[in-house]
């Protein structure tokens, strides 16, 4: 065998975006793998490995598939609305940028789709809704919505969306992307039947793979419905990943290595209980220091999700959000525009492989930056 040694020494940045966020050197190093081709069985079992793992972060049960899509998170979510219906129509649940990316979605792909909406920050009235589905549900086949709506940062109730869902025997299909592995979920419990995340949030992996968590069932019956897509057909993806343990298609080889690295890291370090709880510290400690030098939380304290928190743009300021954001970025930090939420905002984010001396040099950045504009 060959050798080939290769060492190198890199900045470490502190990613205050809501993903891909902050990576491990553990993590990071996990890319470097011999080269391979996906095709061998050595990473067919990686593969297998893997979703097992993923399986495992939301406590899916038997009934539960795991299938990667190579692509963003985008990805993942196209895969499973291009599949999920036959003919009847989805609901969409919005009160942000990603509910209406959905909706977006269906469009392209000529899917009918229904909008229930919400200012962009606020909760889903679900009185609204169960009138709605009263009238309404024979319509629709599938129900979709956001778990943590990184838009503003506000939570939505998995559990009790869902089981609104469930009395009207619909499907469920839940975007997960920056909840998943940061707030706990357990399908064992509110059993979604389409849970979807990616590799580069609070899993902390590298971007490039879409988690697609599916009922066993529901992939059986969608392999009837329309393909809507050829590379995102998820039944394709799923009986390629399941009978023959390949990617359909050549997937992002070395991200496959550091997402199996980041789930280990993950698992060892106490799994979502855990990171939820220092990634709530990290948010506790960010909140306070923000609000003491000035700035104001969009979204009230109860429907925080604590992964991602939208301040309101001071409006009396005399620099603008990219002055802010180049200071800072100059520093090693990454701070966040805001999203048309209902008011002018930015927005930092704590999730990652961040510690408490990070978010304190944050804070003591962003402080000398406001002084440096006082005079
Ligand atoms: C809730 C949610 N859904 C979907 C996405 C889209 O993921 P990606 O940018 O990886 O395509 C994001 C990205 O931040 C997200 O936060």
């Amino acid at each position: 065998m060959f050798k080939q040694n290769i060492e190198k020494t890199i900045d470490r940045n502190i990613l205050l975006n809501p993903g891909p966020a902050t990576t491990s050197a553990r993590v990071k190093s996990a890319l470097i793998v011999p080269d391979i081709c996906p095709r061998e069985q050595e990473f067919g079992d990686l593969l297998g490995v893997v979703k097992n793992k993923a399986l495992q972060v939301v406590s899916a049960d038997s009934r539960y598939k795991a299938v990667l899509i190579g692509g963003s998170g985008t990805a993942a979510i196209e895969a499973c609305l291009s599949s999920c219906t036959n003919e009847k129509a989805v609901l969409i649940l919005e009160n942000g940028a990603y509910g209406e990316r959905m909706k977006k979605i269906c469009d392209a792909l000529k899917i009918p789709a229904d909008v229930i909406k919400a200012n962009w920050g606020d909760p889903i009235d679900q009185q609204a809704l169960k009138t709605h589905l009263e009238q309404n549900a024979q319509k629709y086949h599938v129900m979709a919505f956001i778990h943590h709506e990184t838009t503003v940062g506000i939570l939505n109730d998995l559990s009790s969306l869902h089981r609104l869902a469930k009395q009207y025997k619909l499907k469920t299909l839940v975007d997960a992307m920056s909840s998943y592995a940061g707030i706990e979920i357990d399908l064992s419990k509110d059993d979604v039947d389409y849970l979807v995340s990616s590799s580069n949030k609070c899993i902390q992996g590298m971007a490039g793979l879409g988690i697609c968590i599916v009922k066993e069932q529901v992939l059986n019956e969608i392999s009837q419905y329309p393909k809507r897509s050829f590379y995102l057909d998820l039944s394709n993806n799923y009986s390629s990943q399941e009978k023959n343990n390949q990617f359909a298609f050549t997937p992002p080889v070395q991200i496959l290595y550091a997402l199996n690295e980041a789930f280990d890291e993950f698992f060892e370090a106490g799994g979502t209980t855990a990171r939820a709880s220092r990634y709530e510290e990290l948010y506790l400690q960010m909140k306070s220091g923000m609000l003491e030098l000035g700035f104001e939380c969009l979204v009230p304290e109860h429907l925080q999700a604590k992964i991602l928190t939208a301040f309101r743009w001071p409006e009396s300021s005399n620099f603008t959000f990219e002055e802010m954001h180049d200071y800072l970025y100059l520093k090693g930090i990454t701070i966040y525009p805001g999203k048309n939420a209902k008011e002018k905002s930015f927005r930092i984010s704590n999730i990652g492989e961040l510690n408490s001396e990070d978010i304190s040099f944050f804070l003591d950045n962003l402080k000398s930056f406001l002084q440096s504009k006082r005079h």
